[in-house]
């Protein structure tokens, strides 16, 4: 069991890389284990939720707040992005976070970065083709905090289904010292996953916004039902999105295999909705998981020998 060294104190507020690195050493050599959460900020029940678990099984939880440029295309929010330190540090304390690494980019690229870290396979699909480049901005600076972090466990939400598969990857591939932990969507008590775009969106939206949701919520069922076309269960969640004429056309509404995020064409086994539409000045992402009657012949287990 561990010592705990948690409990509801305002968190230690690190900028400078080299003090992050140094204090995560410090209680590594005294024996601590080390949790992380990587997040932009605008703390929401969310993040929380990832910074409870961690403190449920980790010595030290290090949160990082950094609204990182590089996943921003030109003309996305990055300047808009909701920021709100103070809050965070109140929030993050009360639920168990012991650090928080909240750098500048000249604090953390006193040099621009000529180096990019990029999972090309995991990342064609879905966001990556709504938003060039985005992970590769995610991955250049999970890389980094992880880095920066040093041995850890590294706590990640569902809610963005795609940047789990890239960061798992990412840290598979290159050995950094990490093992990645998945915590579940939260999300409002009409659906909605919470984001803290959901900022943006105005009481008429905020209404409207649980019906993608309820589009996956329809793809689930189908998929449940038996439908074995992809291209139906496609049309079972955009039928439902339609519904709602605030939404605009989706970006997205896709019956994925759960490990490489590519869409289907036959739907068996274990597979993955996502979803993406823009709904005002918003744009909202949401995924579900969903079981198919029919197994999947090319799952291990369904193979025999
Ligand atoms: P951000 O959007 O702030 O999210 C930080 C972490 O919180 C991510 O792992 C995200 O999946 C998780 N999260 C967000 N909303 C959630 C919800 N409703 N339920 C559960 N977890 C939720 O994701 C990022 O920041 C950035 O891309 C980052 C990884 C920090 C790299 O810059």
């Amino acid at each position: 069991m561990h010592t705990p060294v948690k409990g509801g104190a305002p968190p230690r507020v690190i900028a400078d890389p080299g003090a992050w690195r140094d204090a995560l050493n410090r209680h590594r050599a005294a024996g601590q284990t080390v949790g992380v959460v990587p997040t932009m900020g605008a703390l929401h029940a969310g993040h929380l939720s990832l910074i409870r678990l961690a403190a449920a099984q980790r010595d030290v939880v290090a949160v990082t707040v950094y609204v990182n440029p590089l996943q921003f295309a030109a003309g996305e929010d990055l300047a808009s992005y909701p920021r709100d330190l103070d809050g965070d540090l109140a929030q993050a304390g009360e639920v168990g976070a012991t650090l928080v690494f909240a750098p500048t980019p000249d604090d953390l690229w006193p040099t621009p970065a000529a180096t990019t870290v990029s999972v090309p396979a995991l990342s064609a699909p879905l966001e990556g083709h709504a938003r060039p480049g985005h992970f590769d901005g995610v991955g250049t600076i999970v890389t980094k905090l992880l880095s920066l972090t040093g041995p850890c466990w590294a706590y990640f939400g569902e809610k963005d289904f795609q940047q789990l598969a890239v960061v798992r990857r990412l840290v598979s591939d290159l050995s950094l010292p990490v093992e990645v932990i998945a915590g579940p969507t939260v999300r409002a008590t009409d659906g909605l996953a919470l984001s803290s775009r959901n900022a943006y969106l105005t009481e008429d939206e905020r209404a409207a916004a649980p019906a993608l949701y309820y589009a996956l919520l329809a793809g689930r069922r189908a998929v449940e039902g038996g439908e074995r076309d992809a291209d139906a269960v496609r049309d079972a969640m955009l039928g439902v999105l339609r519904a709602e004429p605030c939404f605009a056309a989706p970006d997205y509404l896709e019956v994925a295999d759960p490990q490489t995020v590519i869409p289907l064409e036959r739907v068996a086994g274990e597979v993955r909705l996502l979803g993406a539409a823009r709904l005002g000045r918003a744009r909202l992402i949401d995924n579900i998981g969903a079981t198919s009657p029919f197994p999947n012949p090319s799952a291990p287990s369904a193979g025999g020998n």
